[in-house]
């Protein structure tokens, strides 16, 4: 068929017709991939040539197995959606000879482990072999990272894919790569709730984090308790307003923004995260956090008030009530509903910055507290999750939290997930209980990439690629034995500023990629020079997937040293900087910075990091203050 559509080109071109719709009938050439691999695999070795895959290529699978098909299928939709050929999986149990990709299942579990694999790639052949369908998954995935990133343009139709000749053994360093999504702060359509899956399943992680319920929002369905969707998924629409300012909502006031997942979404969308070796992880957020419930049944708060969801902001008098027995009895009818929809094996319970002010006050709590000999609030918060344990634990499910829960003594069975830095983490490991690492100076992917000047209005604060990328999850505080205790490392988007889909890829990209490669690739592999390359190689894919990433890497910083000068610098290291002082865009013929730079009060200094002669990130605006000024006197 291609042969056909050449020849009819070439005829075209040669009688010098203009064939419209001619574009659409050229196949294009791709380019050979390079070998630019997020997260960096154990051991890769470049070999000579590349393997060209067209429509002569088989796809052979040596295993019947149900998850392996699965994967295959999954893997042969991205070529085909940008190829003229369509690669088929078969299964084949003694599959040989050339042109073609065998994939073979083995029992090796000593070598590739649950998730390890190894991908050979020839002149001639592409051979993958792991232990599980997961590690066969992961081979594919780096496999389509050999593509060129054209294959990601579904503009781009090639009618041959050249992959580099490698050889590649691989296996994760943790079994935990999580990512979080708050879908509470804002509620989002069930389609980019996949595509962060699709994104997660690319770069090899493999746990979801599905933050369901907070005070702005409870997210999915509870046939027991329907107004939990009916009055607790929307609030009054201030979106107009800033996070922080918006009004409560009062008597009278018709709340229309929101939404929920009904629980057949929920079921697809598990079976949709499974199909991609990704477990989703559901978060339902107590004892604090919970202004969406209260709102919806006053009657499990401490003063049974008139609650609404909350706008906005961050609240306070917002938590379930411990002191009252139907608290108890909702909540499980709530988690005897939401805990078997998920198969994983962890159940998150929240547990955070619960506010005990109320609980203070509240003749039911004060009761509970007498009553239980607990000492305080602390321990009134502690009997709570354990009793959130118990229920957890009922399902066959381990109980997750953030570190909070370690305040006033540890659930017997609990993981923990430490947020507030290390020290939580480090606690709970040196007691014996498993740990995720996503302490927020490393980890929380709704701050800032960088200079706030230069970002859009996405987030707080700062938290720099490098920094993301710098991460290692296994504190040196820790013994070997106790070090055992951390399971992984994962990266939380939280939503109070991720209103749409452009919000939520600038601040998940590009560190997403960081946080993948820290859960994947042992620290010592890890160095921010090598990762630039590989970094950039895939910012080109996500350019092509239409994905506007955070360039805030290549933004100019200005530093104002001792005597005044100004010093110039990219996060990402290496570019040149080009820069003006009268206030005109600085172009690629602008003078190229290289020692520390004099300027007067009148002049406005431009400048942008420029690679091959294309400007790279924002342009950086600076003038002189007048503390400056003294300082070059
Ligand atoms: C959190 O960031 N409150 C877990
Ligand atoms: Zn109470």
């Amino acid at each position: 068929m291609k042969n056909i559509f050449k020849l009819f080109a070439v005829f075209t071109f040669l009688s010098g017709f203009v064939f419209i719709g001619c574009d659409e009938i050229f196949e294009k050439e791709a380019p050979v991939g390079e070998v630019n691999l997020i997260p960096e695999p154990l051991s890769v070795q470049r070999k000579d040539g590349s393997y060209e895959l067209e429509d002569d290529t088989r796809f052979y699978l040596t295993s019947d197995n149900e998850q392996l098909k699965k994967a295959a299928v999954i893997f042969a939709g991205y070529i085909n959606r940008s190829s003229s050929f369509q690669l088929k999986p078969e299964y084949n149990k003694n599959a040989k000879g050339d042109e073609c990709i065998i994939v073979s299942l083995n029992t090796d579990t000593a070598r590739y482990g649950t998730e390890g694999y190894s991908l050979k790639v020839t002149q001639d052949k592409i051979r993958i072999e792991a232990a599980t369908p997961a590690g066969a998954f992961y081979a594919m995935q780096t496999l389509r990272q050999l593509f060129p990133p054209e294959l990601e343009d579904t503009t781009f139709i090639a009618d041959e894919w050249n992959i580099p000749a490698v050889e590649i053994f691989d296996k994760p360093q943790f079994h935990w790569r999580g990512q979080l999504f708050d879908v509470s702060r804002h509620f989002h359509p069930i389609e980019l709730v996949k595509k962060n899956i699709d994104y997660l399943a690319r770069y090899k992680m493999n746990v979801y984090h599905l933050h369901l319920t907070d005070d702005q929002g409870w997210r999915i369905e509870v046939k027991k308790y329907p107004k939990l969707t009916e009055i607790g998924a929307w609030r009054v629409d201030y979106n107009d307003m800033g996070w922080w300012e918006r009004p409560d909502q009062k008597p009278g006031d018709t709340a229309t923004y929101g939404g929920f997942y009904t629980q057949e979404q929920i079921k697809d969308l598990v079976k949709y995260a499974a199909d991609r070796f990704i477990t989703i992880l559901p978060e339902i957020d107590v004892p604090g956090h919970s202004q969406a419930i209260i709102a919806s049944y006053p009657e499990v708060s401490c003063d049974g008030r008139q609650y609404y969801v909350a706008t906005g902001g961050v609240k306070k008098d917002n938590t379930v009530c411990p002191g009252k027995e139907r608290t108890f009895e909702f909540l499980e009818g709530v988690l005897d509903e939401v805990i078997p929809l998920f198969p994983g094996k962890y159940f998150h319970i929240g547990g955070d910055e619960c506010n005990k002010s109320q609980w203070e006050k509240c003749p039911d709590c004060q009761r509970r507290i007498k009553e239980e000999g607990l000492k305080d609030e602390h321990e009134l918060q502690s009997y709570f999750i354990r009793r959130m344990e118990k229920i957890v634990n009922k399902h066959g499910k381990v109980l997750i939290g953030w570190d909070e829960i370690l305040e006033g003594g540890l659930a017997p069975n609990a993981t923990v997930m430490s947020w507030r830095g290390e020290k939580g983490g480090i606690a709970s490991a040196r007691m014996g209980h498993d740990v995720v690492m996503s302490p927020n100076h490393y980890c929380y992917l709704d701050l800032k990439q960088g200079n706030p000047e230069l970002e859009p209005s996405y987030g707080y604060s700062r938290l720099l690629i490098t920094k993301a990328y710098s991460y290692a999850p296994l504190p040196d505080a820790l013994t070997k034995e106790e070090q055992k205790h951390i399971l992984g490392v994962q990266g939380n988007l939280w939503g109070e500023f991720i209103r749409d889909e452009v919000a939520f890829n600038y601040m998940l990209f590009p560190r997403l990629l960081a946080v993948a490669e820290v859960g994947w690739t042992p620290k010592d592999m890890r160095h921010w020079n090598e990762f630039v390359p590989r970094l950039e190689y895939n910012l080109t894919r996500l350019k092509n997937m239409g994905i506007g990433y955070a360039p805030s890497m290549y933004n100019v910083n200005v530093e104002v040293l001792g005597n005044g000068e100004l010093a110039l610098s990219t996060e990402r290291g290496g570019l040149p900087i080009h820069y003006t002082l009268d206030g005109t865009e600085p172009v690629a013929s602008s003078p190229v910075y290289n020692t520390p730079l004099k300027i007067t009060k009148d002049n406005v200094l431009k400048a942008a990091a420029f690679k091959g002669g294309e400007r790279k990130g924002r342009i950086t605006t600076f003038v002189l203050k007048k503390e400056d000024e003294n300082k070059k006197d």
